[in-house]
């Protein structure tokens, strides 16, 4: 499969931005049909039961490419995603479970890795999970040692979002809602979110993100799969080739909530300019990479968003040939190197995932922007609205 083409990539744009459209006119549409009434491409399945006996719905999505994908109702989690290697062999190269048990289970909320979820209502750290807005300071629980990780308590990652399946001329996938009340996990205005999931004919998942407000509140929505582009439950990510188009990255304090200083990658294990294997630097002697137990850092792709998605990220598998690119509208990605994962949890093919064997590629807005004046605004205001959008392509070389 070759590289998409700059027209292909100027289509997909343009594709993105009527996908919003639909995205809007899809607003009154019912939620969760019968699978009777499946759109072309989309399959409903039971995933599993909440303990509140509420059904979970999952939905397998196909487009007629080479790559086919699973998205429930809960976390509006990816729970699995096939791609071809090279040979055309395809294995499930995202980390999560067959059952709803896995992510309930006691041992997955202890490691709390977050596997394959919508993240919000802020997708990264707040420090002290404090900010002010507007003279008023709100207080959020802290969920990470002194800070706020990924939502809070609750997340959106443990919210049962309504589906709406569709399929349109770019390929099938599901419309992802829920709302969140005022007030929820600390945090102002009620927020309705939509993330629509189109996997489209040509290998592309893209992921576009849009919220509104009732009242002024910080947003930063994100997708939290991790990849291992081997095959999940296949062992260590660090063999992977990264580039990322960054030349600046920010470096963070103790508690990983960045300095606010933006510094050159130049010189240090940061520097992804250039195809570097994962593994080469990572134990380098480094404070930050201290810090992060590896790569957990948020890189620099622009100082404000893009009003269509550009390029940010492209892994690939010498060993299995596979590659990930990524583009995206936001201005930042968080590569986390999965230095957390510790072989408690095993994943749907029955082995442990250690330590780095999935990697993520969290496109967002820098960590702990309420509280720095000089990273781009994460600020919502009501009568707006926030819309991002994020492409992963999936293709293979030689
Ligand atoms: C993000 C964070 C990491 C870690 C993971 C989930 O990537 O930056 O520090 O919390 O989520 O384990």
């Amino acid at each position: 499969m070759k590289q998409p083409s700059l027209r292909s990539l100027v289509f997909l744009s343009a594709g993105l931005l009527s996908l919003g459209a639909a995205q809007a006119m899809a607003a009154s549409a019912p939620a969760t049909p019968s699978s009777a009434a499946m759109p072309p491409g989309v399959e409903q399945f039971v995933f599993g039961t909440l303990p509140d006996g509420r059904t979970v719905h999952g939905y397998r999505i196909s487009s007629g490419g080479h790559v086919d994908m699973s998205v429930i109702e809960y976390g509006g989690i990816i729970t699995s995603l096939k791609a071809p290697d090279r040979h055309g062999e395809k294995a499930d190269i995202v980390l999560g479970f067959n059952s709803l048990e896995g992510y309930l289970s006691p041992a997955y909320k202890k490691l709390n890795p977050y596997f394959g979820a919508l993240i919000g209502r802020y997708g990264n750290r707040i420090a002290d999970g404090r900010f002010t807005l507007d003279g008023k300071t709100y207080q959020l629980a802290t969920n990470d040692g002194p800070n706020h990780l990924h939502g809070g308590d609750e997340g959106f990652n443990q919210k049962l979002w309504q589906a709406t399946p569709f399929s349109s001329s770019e390929g099938s996938g599901v419309v992802m809602r829920y709302t969140s009340a005022d007030g929820e996990e600390g945090y102002p205005g009620e927020l309705s979110v939509e993330v629509k999931y189109t996997l489209t004919h040509d290998d592309t998942l893209a992921i576009d993100y849009s919220a509104r407000t009732t009242k002024a509140t910080p947003v930063n929505l994100t997708q939290h799969s991790y990849f291992n582009l081997n095959g999940e439950g296949s062992g260590s990510i660090l063999d992977h080739v990264m580039t990322i188009d960054a030349a600046s990255y920010t470096p963070v304090n103790k508690t990983l909530i960045p300095t606010g200083e933006i510094e050159t990658v130049a010189g240090t294990p940061f520097d992804f300019t250039q195809p570097t294997p994962i593994g080469a630097r990572i134990e380098a002697d480094n404070e930050q990479l201290t810090r992060g137990k590896g790569y957990d850092h948020n890189f620099v792709l622009a100082r404000e968003p893009r009003p269509t998605p550009e390029h940010a990220a492209r892994v690939t598998s010498p060993q299995s040939g596979r590659v990930l690119d990524v583009w995206t509208t936001e201005p930042g990605l968080q590569f986390y190197s999965g230095n957390f994962l510790d072989g408690s949890v095993t994943g749907k093919s029955g082995h442990a995932y250690g330590h780095r064997s999935g990697l993520a590629l969290e496109t967002q807005h820098f960590p702990d922007s309420p509280n720095q004046s000089g990273f781009p605004s994460t600020i919502l205001q009501p009568g707006e609205t926030l819309e991002s959008h994020t492409v992963y392509r999936f293709s293979t070389e030689d």
